[in-house]
């Protein structure tokens, strides 16, 4: 543990000894109120003692919570004290003044947080939490395209490994891919750009700008589900819903909706615009915890679970921050060369509204790097 020192465990229980008592129902009365439209009356019970446990051991640990929009409704809402998507978690885990951050979420953003707060502590409650699209490259993949393509700029996605970000030129989240597109041609003096791994994240930015892409065959195991069948029914069943969708969603899946982009865009999009009804499409938790900030708003949940965010749960991040475990480290010469390719990224201009992708655009040829 990087120069601290905790007494773990010894003053608090196993999280099963937690019980649901008085004390604990006036600490917490208040989060159940703000999360009584998604959590059942049944589930509380078994969620308070743990919430009142952490948000104690936080003080304790002088600890800070990021939590993703596809954490479960009682971590993001009761837990989480900063909460959005991938680019807002990087940003904040850049400037945290906390000596330790947990992470709820999976483990590329953990590293990354890592990464770039290396000082810290940085604990995330199941090291198991993958992603399909992290597992789907290696550093020695990004070694081979560098040397195949040394004039164009490899633009890595967030979710990937240290190595695969530490053998790239500058990373991007959902948020900012199509700035940082346009960024890196425009610095490389080129017209094209390498753009790694989710093929169709790759396919949706190059519809968007006039730079060409070379891609990876890299997908989201949640979001290449959806199909374009799928948002048609959708549409005859609920004509009056406004549908949304992320930019991870195959490019046939994003032309048939209203709206595209990042987690954060699409909060943002219901929270401003306050449709009628509304269509997610993407991962499961979205949707509960939009509601919570929209009550106004009726969901429709045509959702897939992502197996790696659903093993973040309180009982997990209890016991992390009980006995200070599963503490993230990334070998010091990596974790250098990552960096840099996320601070070129957080150091472009930061857009005041979450951007995003216009449905309409046609679809563009992007083929794969030749390695
Ligand atoms: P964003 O929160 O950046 O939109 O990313 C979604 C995602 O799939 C993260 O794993
Ligand atoms: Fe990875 Fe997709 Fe899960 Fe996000 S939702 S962590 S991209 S598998």
């Amino acid at each position: 543990m990087d120069g601290m020192h905790f007494t773990t465990g010894n003053d608090w229980p196993e999280a099963d000894a937690l019980v649901y008592d008085d004390a604990v129902k006036v600490r917490t009365d208040h989060l159940y109120d703000r999360v009584k439209d998604v959590v059942t009356p049944m589930e509380w019970p078994a969620f308070a003692p743990l919430i009142d446990a952490i948000n104690r051991l936080k003080v304790e640990r002088g600890a800070t919570i990021l939590a993703h929009n596809y954490m479960t409704p009682e971590i993001f809402n009761c837990v989480g004290d900063i909460t959005g998507d991938s680019l807002k978690l990087a940003q904040v885990a850049a400037e945290a003044k906390e000596d330790v951050i947990v992470q709820a979420g999976v483990h590329f953003m953990a590293e990354t947080a890592k990464i770039l707060s290396p000082d810290k502590t940085v604990l995330i409650p199941d090291m198991a939490a993958g992603c399909s699209l992290a597992a789907s490259i290696t550093g020695a993949d990004v070694r081979a395209i560098k040397a195949a393509y040394p004039h164009l700029p490899i633009v890595t996605y967030v979710n990937t490994s240290a190595e695969v970000k530490a053998y790239s030129d500058i990373c991007c989240t959902s948020s900012n891919a199509v700035q940082v597109v346009e960024a890196a041609a425009a610095q490389w003096g080129v017209d094209t750009v390498i753009m790694i791994p989710d093929e169709y994240l790759a396919k949706n930015v190059a519809a968007q700008t006039s730079i060409k892409i070379l891609t990876w065959k890299g997908s989201c195991e949640v979001h290449e589900q959806f199909t374009a069948q799928d948002i048609d029914d959708l549409r005859a069943a609920h004509p009056d819903a406004v549908i949304l969708t992320h930019p991870e969603c195959p490019p046939d899946v994003m032309a048939k909706a209203d709206f595209a982009g990042s987690t954060g865009a699409m909060a943002a999009y219901v929270k401003d615009h306050a449709p009628k009804k509304a269509i997610l499409i993407t991962e499961c938790s979205m949707s509960d915890n939009v509601a919570v900030e929209n009550p106004g708003v009726q969901f429709v949940r045509p959702c897939n679970l992502c197996p790696h965010m659903k093993r973040i749960t309180l009982k997990g991040i209890y016991e992390a921050l009980r006995d200070m475990k599963h503490e993230v480290h990334v070998e010091p010469e990596i974790a250098a060369m990552a960096r840099a390719s996320l601070q070129a990224m957080l150091d472009l201009p930061r857009l005041t509204t979450p951007p995003h992708f216009d449905t309409g655009k046609a679809a563009v040829a992007v083929p794969y790097v030749s390695v």
